[in-house]
């Protein structure tokens, strides 16, 4: 523990620091990935104090999940020339961080003392979640906060948790702690109170965050957010593999026009790209669910108008994106390794090599076909053309969206299974057109919409509401595009050239 009166000449950020790096070393390290406890470095917490606009006055601050208080001392230390007054609320879990955190929160008091800040601090050693719940639900509840700092844990809640029973009582469904961290922070803040955040990136898009998207920009404006180009940049001392985002919010502010976007290597990085975007850009009005669109230089804009200015969505060309029927095993008494009598083909991401299609793969660790028989017929689909993704790249895989095609002519069959794993295109459930599946193939395959699919895809999984939500070109284009290319070998450079043809 660092004594409070030795280090007075010490930044308040180093402090943080220290109380970490110990702190970490009494951690179980079994527990610290349930609890969520991977705590902001300096540079982390720094980042994310400067984030804020409003230096001077009164501060009223809450930090939920505050680990060892890193974040509230580098605010302090942000502020400490220009606040009248801090008024510090900490919530932390952990009896082993809560020892660590009052010691920060005593450095805090002392170098307020010290240039004439009044101070006040709390630390509530109980759940944020049903703390607020009940607050926000009591008679008298007035927001109390006019900043909130968050690094809150990431970890998924299910359905019928306690923390989801009661953040519906605060009519908030939401599945990660860390959306329902921020948006409880944003429910406790008052008007033109400003709140700072890091957090993974998932929440930008997808289905499983549109409440909490909702529930942001029906109450805040963003006005900036900050991006790491390197997957492990902002937790790398914790082996966390996570992309994670920077953002700050004013609540009850009507959206500001631009947004600032930033992004750095590391947080250490002393040059960070700044890039300023117009808000309609970000968060484009065709989109309900309102994805959050990072694009973080003119290159990146220009590849978003581009790909999502195309004229049509799916449905406009009659074509749907689904994920394969066949959970595996769900059917493990229908798998065959071997495509024998009674069974059709079945294909597995393992099918799917490059951007093409290996069928069957003999000694491979997946079957090759599915048994039909009456159980497995719901499952299956009329043999034709589909085009198909993986689900999953690795990590660093070049290309997150990769595309094959599914022809007729691989077995004499009437059916065929694509896995769970898989997402297919169809015509409104019956087989594509070859030509179109061809075009259809080289647009997926091409480097503008890789490139596009990763400014709106924070993760390395490919749903099929993602790609539901792409724009394409239209039916003509993609025959045209289909009677161009070629096929039976991937050549990027040739595909990319034909898109530019066209696009
Ligand atoms: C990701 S860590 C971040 C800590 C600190 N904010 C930082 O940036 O270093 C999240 C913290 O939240 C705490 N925590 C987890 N669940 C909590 C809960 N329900 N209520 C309060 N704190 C919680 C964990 O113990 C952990 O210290």
């Amino acid at each position: 523990m660092i004594e409070v009166a030795s280090k007075m000449t010490v930044s308040l950020n180093k402090i943080g620091d220290d109380n970490r790096v110990v702190a970490n070393t009494k951690l179980d390290e079994k527990l610290r990935g349930k609890l969520g406890q991977f705590m902001s470095s300096s540079a982390v917490s720094s980042l994310l104090a400067q984030m804020f606009e409003t230096r001077d006055g009164e501060h009223r601050i809450l930090d939920a999940g505050a680990g060892v208080g890193s974040l509230t001392a580098a605010f302090v230390e942000h502020v400490k020339n220009s606040a009248s007054s801090i008024d510090s609320t900490c919530f932390e879990l952990s009896e082993i961080l809560n020892e660590y955190l009052a010691n920060t929160m005593q450095h805090c008091a002392k170098h307020c003392e010290s240039v004439g800040i009044d101070w006040k601090s709390q630390i509530i050693n109980e759940d944020f979640i049903s703390h607020s719940v009940n607050s926000l639900l009591s008679d008298d509840f007035k927001p109390k906060y006019n900043k909130a700092i968050l690094n809150p844990p990431y970890l998924k809640i299910s359905a019928k948790s306690e923390e989801r029973k009661a953040l519906r009582k605060v009519n908030f469904e939401t599945g990660n702690l860390y959306s329902a961290f921020v948006g409880l922070a944003i429910m406790l803040l008052e008007n033109g109170g400003e709140l700072v955040a890091i957090t993974p990136r998932s929440f930008c898009n997808g289905p499983y965050f549109n409440d909490f998207r909702r529930l942001i920009f029906e109450n805040c404006s963003l006005n900036k957010i900050h991006v790491f180009n390197c997957r492990k940049s902002a937790f790398k001392t914790d082996k966390v593999l996570q992309e994670n985002v920077v953002f700050h919010l004013t609540k009850g502010e009507a959206q500001r026009k631009m947004v600032v976007v930033t992004s750095s290597s590391c947080a250490e990085d002393p040059n960070p790209n700044i890039f300023e975007v117009p808000f309609a850009d970000v968060v484009s009005t065709n989109n309900p669910n309102r994805f959050i669109h990072i694009v973080t230089s003119k290159e990146e804009l220009s590849i978003a108008h581009r790909a999502g200015n195309l004229p049509c969505s799916l449905s406009d060309l009659g074509i749907q994106a689904s994920t394969g029927k066949v959970v595996d095993f769900r059917t493990r008494e229908n798998l065959s390794m071997d495509f024998v009598e009674g069974t059709v083909p079945l294909i597995f991401p393992q099918h799917l090599q490059g951007a093409s299609l290996k069928w069957p793969v003999i000694g491979g660790k997946k079957p090759n076909a599915l048994l039909n028989n009456p159980n497995t017929s719901s499952l299956l689909v009329k043999n034709g053309t589909y085009v198909l993704t993986r689900r999953l790249t690795a990590k660093e895989e070049k290309r997150r969206l990769i595309a094959s095609i599914y022809s007729e002519d691989i077995a004499n069959v009437d059916v065929v299974g694509f896995e769970n794993k898989t997402n297919y295109f169809h015509a409104m459930g019956q087989p594509l057109e070859p030509l179109l599946a061809r075009g259809l193939w080289a647009f997926l395959n091409s480097t503008l919409i890789d490139k596009y699919f990763r400014q709106l895809n924070g993760h390395t999984q490919v749903n099929a509401t993602d790609l539901r939500i792409l724009s394409y070109p239209d039916m003509e284009t993609l025959i045209s595009i289909g009677e161009r290319v070629n096929i039976s070998i991937f050549e990027q450079d040739m595909i990319d050239q034909i898109i530019e043809e066209f696009i």
